[in-house]
């Protein structure tokens, strides 16, 4: 049985195991993605780190961390990495990870949150395209936004400077 939780002392590195085999053959990752994770805790910015866990071992991991956005508006986060074994894809654990940790940061009061990545994918957690939000570099229809309360604002977004380190 899969089960949901965050992350505790020792897991740092079957966190970093199961991202980097998850995002091995991935045709737009430059496999820094582990190495995202692990900056985002040493600078204590990950602000939600769950892991789905079988039979005592990880198998899919979904990072949440602070977003800036100019002009500022407080209670944004990013989703991402988010990470599951090749051979426990397409079961329903990605999903898991993703609606538990957006419940989990509406519920803490947070304003919304925004993802990178495959529209069709995302769609299905309500992410949408909005255009009063930017993020520059990346191709509008892979860049989308969820707001938990109200309304989506405008503005642009950065993720924090942890993605984007050597
Ligand atoms: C993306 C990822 C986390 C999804 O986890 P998962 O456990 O396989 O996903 P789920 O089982 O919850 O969802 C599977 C559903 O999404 C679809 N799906 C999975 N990955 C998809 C993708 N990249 N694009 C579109 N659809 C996708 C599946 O076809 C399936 O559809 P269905 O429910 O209609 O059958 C996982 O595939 C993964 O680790 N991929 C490699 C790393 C990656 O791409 N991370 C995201 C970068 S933005």
């Amino acid at each position: 049985m899969i089960t949901i939780r965050s992350e505790s002392a020792g897991d740092e590195q079957a966190i970093h195991d199961v991202t980097a085999a998850a995002f091995k053959d991935h045709p737009h990752s430059d496999q820094s993605e582990p190495f995202i994770i692990e900056r985002l805790r040493d600078q204590g910015a990950l602000t939600l780190s769950l892991v789905a866990e079988d039979e005592g071992h990880i198998v899919g991991h979904v990072a949440f961390s602070p977003v800036t956005l100019t002009p500022p508006v407080a209670g944004w986060f990013g989703l991402g990495p988010v990470a599951v074994l090749p051979d426990r894809q397409t079961k329903g654990v990605g999903s898991r990870l993703i609606r538990e940790g957006l419940a989990m940061l509406a519920g803490d009061g947070a304003a919304g949150c925004v993802v990178m990545g495959d529209p069709d994918y995302y769609q299905k957690f309500r992410f949408g395209h909005e255009s009063s939000l930017v993020f520059p570099g990346c191709a509008p229809q892979y860049f989308m936004a969820l707001a938990f309360s109200g309304a989506v604002p405008e503005g642009t977004v950065a993720y924090h400077p942890a993605f984007g380190a050597e």
